[in-house]
């Protein structure tokens, strides 16, 4: 049965619009569970955009399923992760001028990086994902780190034009999922899905988790947040 982290960012961007202290993500990550997520999600940018170093301390304290920190892989963001100990880091790459996350990380390019940033991470008992593009050289790059999930980008499945790019980035995502399992990984993906989108990756034989965000965040400004996660679990299951 494929699991759902909601990723609780937007509710801390509704509340930074104003800087004040509402809506609460943290509050949203109980609503969350509360209709069925298997984990909350929430990233933690250098700019602290949405996320809060509060949020996650609380998230912390009282994610009763399963907590999943998105960061890039900087000296401060391990810091904070070694201190807060979430269950797993997603490790994703980050730009300042970015709207969301764009890409999956080069995992060969950032190799000496992340050689010293996995080991102390899995040390404190945290389980380590790599947030990935649907390609086999960066799955195989990602292997000789010894991470144990892959996250696989589903963005551009998400932004395809038409039926035809939609099934041809579907067939990448699931080629580089049975490849990730073959290679030892657990298999989670992400990025950019909706309810009307996510059937095709739900049914990936593979993946295992699927984090998703901004869709459930819209959707629970109309029907609560419960109800918004009761829906997208009915959806992969
Ligand atoms: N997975 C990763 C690695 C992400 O960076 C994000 C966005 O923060 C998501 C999943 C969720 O994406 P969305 O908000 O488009 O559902």
């Amino acid at each position: 049965m494929v699991k759902l982290g909601v990723n609780v960012d937007h509710v801390a961007t509704v509340r930074e619009a104003r800087k004040t202290d509402e809506p609460d993500p943290v509050a949203a990550a109980i609503a969350a569970e509360l209709g069925g997520a298997d984990g909350i999600v929430c990233h933690l940018r250098e700019d602290r955009r949405h996320i809060q170093d509060r949020d996650l301390r609380l998230l912390k304290e009282v994610v009763r399923t399963h907590l999943n920190m998105e960061m890039a892989a900087t000296e401060q963001m391990v810091k904070i992760a070694l201190d807060i100990k979430p269950d797993m880091v997603t490790l994703v790459p980050e730009k300042r001028a970015e709207v969301t996350t764009e890409g999956g990380l080069d995992v060969r390019q950032n190799h000496e990086q992340l050689a010293e940033t996995i080991p102390a991470l899995q040390n404190a008992d945290i389980l380590v994902s790599l947030f990935v593009d649907p390609d086999v050289e960066q799955l195989k790059a990602a292997a000789r780190l010894r991470a144990d999930y892959v996250e696989i980008h589903t963005g551009l499945y998400a932004e395809a034009k038409d039926a035809e790019e939609e099934l041809a980035q579907l067939e990448k995502i699931q080629h580089a999922a049975a490849i990730a399992a073959k290679l030892g990984f657990g298999v989670s993906a992400g990025h950019g899905l909706t309810y009307q989108n996510v059937r095709s990756i739900a049914e990936i034989e593979e993946v295992e988790e699927l984090n998703i965000g901004h869709t459930i965040v819209s959707r629970a400004i109309m029907t609560g947040m419960e109800q918004a996660v009761r829906e997208m679990v009915k959806l992969i299951r």
